[in-house]
């Protein structure tokens, strides 16, 4: 596709909607509460909305200047930026294939429960929702609906950026938000709910600062925030030039702020409400919920809600790392977008395969989450940050983030030097202190 007839986003709205759309998934739903819970609650949380700050937006703001001004795929943005960087963008292609792997997979789990629900199959099952969830597991439904999922993902892909993406987008995430609020008013009339909001809200701060929980909290910040694997480099070079990156990041950062904190106050009073430990694990959403919902009248309605939710904030995730391959395969091998989303839809369905086949006992899921997420996504927003304030011209990220000096005059420095100085030394030295 030529520059000039290069597709891009609507207003202001869409934009923030596309890329908070991506932000907020199982990362917020899912990933935040287990981990806020085996790290300490509202410690956790803490520390998670420091890492938003310093490191999450610099990087997200990196990742826009750079795919805006090249407006092109991952790869072609890094290399065009700078030859010697490319390696960047094979990297952020390679975690987004790592992604795929798995989140397919657990996105797909949301399907099952959902379509359980709604039948009521769910709650007039003999067997307890732990064995359930493990009967489901050992079964090959969890493959078959990863794949389903990875075909709704390749419909709303395929139909294109405008009409799929940002259509998509502005229907789901609405609706999102308000099944969010619905579900955090529900929970609080349970019984035992306050012990939930009191685990959540308050601190441990000797878990806190440990470099441990540190690392976590920055991996959060990175995953929920779809930083450090191109894909906001992608997005945002669907940008319109005029667009404030400085308030479209805050906008994305808050939202997902607010989804987590809103997930959190959803899950920690409903699993307190049925005396279950709060570090459960990844099966947290999956098995403790529904033995919630269980007490209240109308559970499968609510069940049914609930995991609707799950399904379509993943779906505005699952489409976010669809297109970074699908842009890379178009434009890096001249496919149609059509061949290139059919490429990225075959390879998504084998990586799934791979994990869910557990081939030679590997626990792939574990892998892959814990490889881009702790390791590949800081990595690569560290070295975004270092690429765009000490190997490229000077005014580059001033450049853009003003708009050729029109907007956001005085905080531009502040995020300048953020870039320059703090937020990849801190990437850096909580990486180093984990390895220790
Ligand atoms: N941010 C998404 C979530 O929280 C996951 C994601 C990571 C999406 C990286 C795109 C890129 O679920």
């Amino acid at each position: 596709m030529s520059e000039n007839k290069r597709a891009s986003f609507g207003g202001k709205l869409s934009v923030i909607l596309v890329a908070a759309g991506s932000a907020i998934g199982l990362g917020a739903l899912w990933r935040f509460p287990y981990i806020a819970g085996k790290h300490g609650g509202a410690a956790f949380l803490l520390v998670f909305l420091l890492s938003v700050l310093v490191v999450g937006i610099p990087a997200m703001l990196a990742e826009f200047a750079i795919g805006r001004k090249t407006r092109k795929n991952a790869v072609g943005a890094y290399r065009s930026i700078s030859k010697m960087w490319s390696w960047l963008g094979y990297g952020s292609v390679l975690s987004a294939l790592f992604i795929s792997g798995y989140y397919y997979l657990i996105a797909g789990w949301s399907l099952e429960y959902l379509v359980n629900s709604a039948t009521t199959e769910l709650y007039t099952s003999a067997l307890p929702f732990t064995e359930q969830f493990k009967e489901f597991q050992a079964s090959w439904r969890p493959l078959i609906y990863g794949v389903v999922f990875i075909l709704l993902t390749h419909i709303i892909v395929s139909r294109g950026v405008e009409k799929g993406i940002e259509k998509a987008s502005k229907i789901m995430m609405p609706l999102l938000f308000i099944i969010l609020i619905v579900m955090a008013v529900r929970v609080a009339f349970m019984p035992g709910a306050t012990d939930g909001y009191r685990f959540f809200l308050s601190c441990d701060f000797s878990e806190a600062f440990k470099p441990e929980t540190i690392m976590m909290a920055i991996g959060q910040a990175f995953f929920s925030l779809s930083v450090g694997m191109g894909c906001m480099v992608t997005y945002s070079s669907y940008f319109k030039k005029n667009n404030n990156l400085v308030t479209t990041s805050l906008n994305v950062s808050l939202l997902t702020l607010l989804v987590s904190v809103l997930a959190g106050l959803v899950i920690f009073p409903a699993v307190f409400s049925a005396g279950i430990q709060p570090s459960e694990g990844p099966s947290l959403v999956f098995v403790t919920l529904p033995e919630i919902f269980n007490g209240m009248p109308f559970a499968p309605l609510w069940s049914t809600i609930f995991f609707v939710l799950v399904m379509l904030a993943s779906l505005t995730s699952t489409i976010s790392f669809h297109e970074v391959l699908t842009a890379y395969f178009a434009e890096e091998f001249k496919l149609s977008r059509q061949a290139a989303a059919i490429t990225t839809t075959g390879i998504s369905v084998l990586l799934s395969a791979l994990t869910f086949s557990s081939l030679f006992g590997i626990d792939y899921l574990n892998i892959f989450d814990k490889l881009t997420a702790n390791v590949m996504m800081p990595l690569g927003a560290m070295f975004t940050c270092v690429l765009v304030s000490w190997f490229l011209e000077r005014n580059f990220m001033k450049e853009e983030l003003t708009n050729n000096g029109t907007i956001n005059k005085y905080v531009t420095p502040v995020i300048v030097f953020m870039l320059r100085y703090i937020t990849p030394l801190l990437i850096f030295y909580i990486f180093i202190m984990n390895l220790l």
